[in-house]
């Protein structure tokens, strides 16, 4: 006989508005402009996705120079640095940006508190696309990184009266508490949005882990390895005080001996990862336990972002 076992779904989970588009995006463009379409970057970080499309007939690459100028070339959901279609441009290509909208909000946001003369902090991690890009809309120098609370205290602002703060969109909530709360209190004057930029998809699935930790053994986190908001969804987990919070990229990866005995397992999805692995994973917990599916849902999203223009016209 089967061990019974409660499966707690998150909800929201998985795909967001941003990844839903910048996938929409490339497919129309394969639509409208036949195979093959370059994209800068893995569109969305995961696997599935980028593989699903790569069988479409997307190429993926990681800077515009791999790519021919008289094939269509996509820029990646995180963004780009403002020197990335000013090339584009410079070579006469056809490019069509999946930006996601909320990040494209924190570049005017860095551009116009640049402009009105401040210095920019970023809070958001080195090296990350979305980082890269964000810091890319203004000149090198003009942005500080900070990843942590410590990193507060080290960095030497050209006039610490005149300075803003922007965030990464796929941040832990309480980590940029923390780090907002250190730039503030070591420079008042500094200025921001009314809490950070982390994205209400971002906000939600972390809201959504600290409800169920109280009433689970164990949580699997279904996302890429390189996926911001899908590893700060584990390292939420473990905060609320789960024993066992994993990333799992699909069923395959499940360490079932170290679920053992559990009696109630939550399962929640990074912002890109789709559906189809959820349900892939359920089928992988039906194969071993008598299993109940349940659903802890803390919020609603509606949110729908609108393809470029360019895609939306015919012919
Ligand atoms: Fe955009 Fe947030 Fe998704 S910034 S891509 S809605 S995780």
């Amino acid at each position: 006989m089967k061990p019974s076992l409660t499966l707690y779904l998150a909800a929201p989970r998985g795909f967001c508005a941003g990844v839903d588009r910048a996938i929409k995006i490339v497919e129309m463009a394969l639509e409208k402009w036949g195979a093959p379409v370059y994209v800068r970057h893995e569109i969305v970080h995961n696997k599935y996705v980028v593989d699903t499309l790569r069988d479409k007939g997307a190429v993926f690459v990681e800077e515009l120079d791999e790519c021919p100028t008289d094939r269509p070339v996509i820029f990646s959901a995180h963004g780009v640095p403002k020197s990335v279609p000013a090339e584009a441009e410079r070579r006469e290509m056809i490019y069509v940006d999946a930006t996601c909208p909320l990040v494209s909000k924190v570049h005017k946001e860095a551009e116009r508190h640049s402009e009105n003369g401040h210095q920019m902090v970023m809070i958001g991690h080195a090296g990350h696309p979305e980082v890269l890009g964000t810091m890319g809309q203004l000149p090198e120098g003009e942005v500080l990184l900070v990843e942590t609370v410590e990193d507060v205290a080290d960095i030497t602002p050209r006039d610490p009266e005149q300075l803003a703060f922007i965030t990464q969109t796929t941040l832990s909530v309480d980590d940029t508490a923390a780090i907002v709360a250190a730039l503030q209190d070591r420079f008042p004057a500094i200025v921001g949005p009314a809490k950070e930029d982390i994205c209400y998809a971002t906000t939600n699935r972390q809201a959504s882990v600290k409800a169920m930790a109280g009433q689970i053994d164990a949580l699997l986190v279904i996302g890429a390895p390189n996926s911001s908001n899908s590893r700060r969804l584990v390292e939420v987990g473990r905060a609320a005080g789960c024993a066992y919070a994993q990333l799992v990229q699909r069923a395959d990866d499940i360490d079932w001996r170290a679920i053992e005995g559990a009696k109630a397992v939550g399962v929640t999805a990074g912002a890109s990862a789709p559906e189809v692995l959820i349900d892939e994973v359920i089928v992988a917990f039906r194969d071993r336990y008598d299993l109940t599916v349940d659903q802890i849902e803390t919020a609603r999203e509606d949110i729908e972002f609108k393809v470029p223009r360019v895609l939306r016209e015919t012919a």
